[in-house]
């Protein structure tokens, strides 16, 4: 999370009142287990955004336990569509697995084991939104990927995009690399595309075709 808007942060997510049981046995497991999932806020506005635009056809990359998959899923699933969900890590992807089990959303996700910059190009269908959430050196790929397969009026939002505030402040040296890219994936955008760059969570960008 950004550390200048934590407390912005913290008063939004003091507002939601989760009572889902599925839900709340994930967030509890991703806090015990370290996983990295989107925060809570950022979780309300993905269920909030993709309901409100009834969105059907659905791709993430970078499902983790199949927290924010789940949220999405259950839009798909609502809408008579579906969710492909692609990650690469096999326990991750047989933690998620359950979870859809468990939130019986098996037949309204397509979940695939494998790593993101090769799947998406394997996909030969349209997809009205999809989310962006695994390693952010691959972004620019992900995106130029998955641009190509997003439906005409679709929508692409990238999580993590402003990367704890390090594309505009003092960072740890080692992560030198990953913000020169980000900050230059964050250029291409604004150049390029119907783009708008949010210091919401840990920094969102949207993108609509
Ligand atoms: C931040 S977590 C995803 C969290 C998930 N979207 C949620 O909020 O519930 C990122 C996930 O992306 C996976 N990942 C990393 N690189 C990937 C790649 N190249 N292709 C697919 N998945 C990848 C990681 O294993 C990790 O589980």
């Amino acid at each position: 999370m950004l550390d200048e808007l934590k407390e912005a942060n913290e008063y939004v997510v003091s507002k939601i009142e989760e009572k889902d049981p599925l839900i709340l046995e994930m967030e509890a497991f991703a806090i015990e287990n370290n996983v990295p999932i989107v925060t809570k806020e950022v979780a309300k506005y993905l269920e909030f955004l993709t309901s409100s635009h009834n969105f059907k056809n659905i791709l993430e990359i970078g499902t983790a336990i199949g927290y924010s998959g789940t949220i999405m899923g259950r839009v798909a699933k609502k809408n008579g569509g579906k969710l492909t969900t692609i990650e690469i890590d096999e326990i991750r992807y047989n933690q998620a697995l359950e979870n859809f089990k468990k939130g019986e959303l098996l037949n309204s996700v397509n979940l695939i084991l494998g790593d993101g910059v090769e799947e998406v190009k394997k996909l030969n269908e349209k997809f009205d939104f999809i989310f962006i959430d695994a390693s952010k050196g691959h972004y620019m790929e992900f995106f130029t990927d998955s641009f190509e397969r997003l439906a005409d009026d679709g929508m692409i939002f990238i999580d993590n995009i402003m990367f704890r505030g390090y594309l505009y402040k003092e960072y740890p040296k080692r992560f030198k690399t990953i913000v020169r890219r980000l900050d230059e994936f964050i250029t291409y955008l604004s150049k390029n595309h119907n783009f708008v760059l949010l210091p919401f969570g840990d920094g969102i960008g949207l993108v609509r075709k």
